[in-house]
């Protein structure tokens, strides 16, 4: 069981690394915008190179920018090559389902050394298929699927027993984290890893009861050296 930090920010990485509590970390397009990346696949490659050495050996998740087949599996061998800790995230499929994917998963895992972790699966089918493939890491993401009126505890479950019948060795991360109270229930459902953003860790972390705890303790230590 383990929890990855779903973060390109740098400064968060660090703080959270600090404290010994996250074994991975996360990206995809959507954070790295968020994060403030600007500059196409240069600064791309310096933010990525720059987070894979702060948390190196911990393993860093890099997505592909492209659709396209060969394009695809260009960015993947050039990312992967970035630093020895770093694998890369490749889509179930296309933005029209296109099915070029899987097959670049395979080719990635059998025939040129990259570890893969198949990204933007709702369901425990995909997983199973990515797992097939040959996935080092199969992403379903939680949060979508609990917006869909499914239960994403059932999924991760469907998908766990699954591959510990089949003998599948990829480890399912569960990211699209929305409540803090997700974190320990998908692990409870056979998730190997949660990917979380910081703000949920910290949530995680911070209890009014314990702060207040922490202000009775300091309030009376104060009290006891004025005695
Ligand atoms: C997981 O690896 C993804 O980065 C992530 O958690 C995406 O979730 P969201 O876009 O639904 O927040």
């Amino acid at each position: 069981m383990a929890i990855f930090l779903d973060s390109g920010d740098v400064n968060e990485i660090q703080r959270f690394k600090k404290m010994g509590i996250i074994r991975g970390v996360t990206t995809n397009p959507t954070i790295l915008l968020r994060d403030g990346l600007k500059g196409g696949e240069e600064a791309l490659k310096e933010r990525q190179i720059e987070i894979a050495r702060l948390i190196n050996p911990l393993p860093l998740s890099v997505e592909v920018t492209t659709n396209d087949r060969d394009e695809m599996l260009r960015q993947a061998i050039e990312f992967a090559g970035w630093a020895d800790n770093i694998n890369v995230k490749i889509t179930i499929h296309g933005p029209e389902g296109e099915l070029d994917n899987l097959e670049v998963v395979h080719l990635l895992e059998t025939e040129h050394d990259v570890r893969v972790n198949v990204t933007a699966m709702m369901s425990a089918q995909q997983g199973l298929l990515a797992a097939l493939a040959g996935a080092t890491y199969v992403s379903l993401f939680g949060g979508r699927i609990n917006n869909m009126g499914y239960n994403a505890i059932e999924e991760i479950d469907k998908l766990r027993n699954l591959l510990d019948d089949q003998g599948l060795n990829s480890k399912i991360i569960i990211g699209s984290t929305r409540e803090i109270l997700n974190v320990v229930e998908w692990l409870e459902a056979g998730a190997h890893i949660v990917t979380v953003s910081p703000n949920l860790l910290e949530g995680m972390i911070v209890h009014p009861y314990s702060k207040e705890t922490v202000r009775m303790f300091l309030a009376d230590a104060e009290k006891t050296s004025n005695q």
